[in-house]
């Protein structure tokens, strides 16, 4: 089979090196891709959001099978147009990749189907949103509804800080269409996890569960980023809660879809929050997790694309994953200044150390390949703020941790930053 995966992050590098495992693959393309995906894929020079030059390349190469990374194509409704080409795409269709496209959607679709979330009001009007907030106790928080590249969701300590962050997105229009709507919800005081299903519509098989770290500083201090490290499985997602999220969770919402003549197709991933042992949804996202996606598939025994056909074709019932039981736990490393500004051009050593080690992942995001001396070398330089995802697989989140953290210590760029507490929850709790 022909594969090409769209995207160019750690998580896209991480989806094409356990796809080319499969027996089942020929040959991998990664549009656009990054250094990483050049060693498990050819890389092709088109943009994630162009699904018409996507369409173009996947109709000239035949393509067996597409798996989108993000969610942009996903909501400006690449499989739709595959699909409408006779192109097998891997993922949900536009109409319910609402539910990560639109928090006015998601949050509706929840309330309907009755899945646990906080509760909320939606406002298209600043002043009405702002009368609102006098009347709600704090912490409280405020979301734009469409997609804001992981920055239209702004927690408010205040009502001052809830009032200013209305007009932030209503009135300055920082997201710009994408705050036309909001959404103000209670706040909830919880312990986060990722759960990630694939479904065909009809049946659901879960993925192991996993835990982000967002925010940049140890100890979760400081802004939030795109993730700087995870680990899976998570225990703060017990037997008894996995189960409870997805009987009170992803079935109802997909079931409820169903009965609607809506069918979810793909990976759904749950942004979780589990409060006094209860768990309610934070978000929905129609695509992988990233950083979770790099800690997650090296647990992964079976076919990643078989799983993937069986999804796309309504063949999911009878589906058994099969796990490594040990904990994989990834450190994002990232440029120095990340989330703010940072430099680029950075050459990055020692990731041939790294390579050599059993059980240690390295998947590249903000890379570029380069060669230099005419040709007769390669070398990897940083071209993004989260540069590497380092991952290693440990009998313990501990033994994980500190294989993750010695693997780093040979890898070496200029201003190079990453947290060094990847996993401490899971350790306290341990203790
Ligand atoms: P979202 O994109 O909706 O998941 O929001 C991003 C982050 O904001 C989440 O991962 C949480 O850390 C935080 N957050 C969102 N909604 C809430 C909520 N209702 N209560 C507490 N924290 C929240
Ligand atoms: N790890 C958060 C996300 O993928 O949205």
């Amino acid at each position: 089979m022909k594969i090409l995966v769209i995207g160019s992050g750690g998580r896209e590098h991480c989806l094409a090196w356990k796809i080319s495992q499969s027996s089942l693959v020929d040959k991998i393309y990664c549009a656009p891709g990054n250094g990483g995906t050049t060693l498990c894929a050819q890389n092709v020079s088109i943009a994630a959001t162009d699904i018409d030059g996507l369409l173009r390349f996947a109709s000239d190469k035949k393509i067996d099978l597409t798996v989108v990374g993000p969610e942009d194509p996903l909501v400006g409704g690449i499989v739709d147009k595959f699909q409408d080409n006779n192109l097998k795409i891997f993922g949900p269709n536009k109409k319910v990749s609402m539910l990560e496209g639109s928090k006015v959607f998601a949050k509706e679709a929840m309330r309907k189907y009755g899945v646990p979330t906080a509760d909320f009001k939606v406002f298209d009007n600043a002043q009405n949103a702002k009368e609102y907030i006098t009347t709600k106790s704090v912490p409280l928080v405020v979301k734009a509804d469409g997609l804001a590249a992981g920055k239209g969701v702004i927690v408010c300590q205040s009502q001052q800080q809830a009032l200013s962050a209305i007009d932030q997105i209503m009135t300055q229009k920082e997201f710009g269409a994408a705050g036309e709507r909001i959404v103000v919800e209670d706040f909830l005081e919880g312990e986060e996890a990722s759960i990630l299903v694939f479904t065909d519509g009809q049946t659901i098989v879960p993925l192991v569960s996993s835990q982000d770290h967002k925010r940049i500083f140890d100890g979760d201090k400081g802004p939030n980023t795109g993730g700087m490290g995870a680990y899976a499985y998570a225990p703060v997602v017990s037997g008894s809660i996995f189960k409870e999220i997805i009987d009170k969770i992803f079935t109802p919402l997909i079931q409820g879809f169903k009965r609607d003549g809506l069918i979810y197709k793909g990976i759904l991933y749950g942004g979780i929050m589990i409060k006094e042992g209860q768990p309610y949804v934070l978000e929905f996202n129609v695509r992988f997790g990233d950083p979770e996606t790099q800690v997650v598939l090296p647990k992964l025994r079976s076919d990643l694309v078989s799983v993937m056909l069986k999804t796309v074709n309504g063949d999911l019932n009878n589906c058994q994953l099969e796990w490594d039981s040990r904990v994989c736990l990834g450190v994002v490393v990232a440029s120095g200044g990340y989330p703010g500004k940072y430099e680029k051009g950075k050459e990055i050593s020692g990731l041939d150390k790294v390579t050599e080690l059993e059980d240690v992942f390295v998947f590249h995001a903000g890379t570029e390949r380069k060669t230099r001396d005419e040709g007769r070398e390669t070398i990897m330089v940083t071209s993004g703020g989260r540069v590497l995802s380092v991952a290693a697989l440990g009998d313990t989140v501990s033994d994980a941790q500190d294989k993750a953290y010695k693997s780093i210590e040979k890898i070496s760029f200029e201003g190079m930053y990453y947290r060094k507490d990847i996993g401490y929850r899971a350790i306290e709790r341990r203790q």
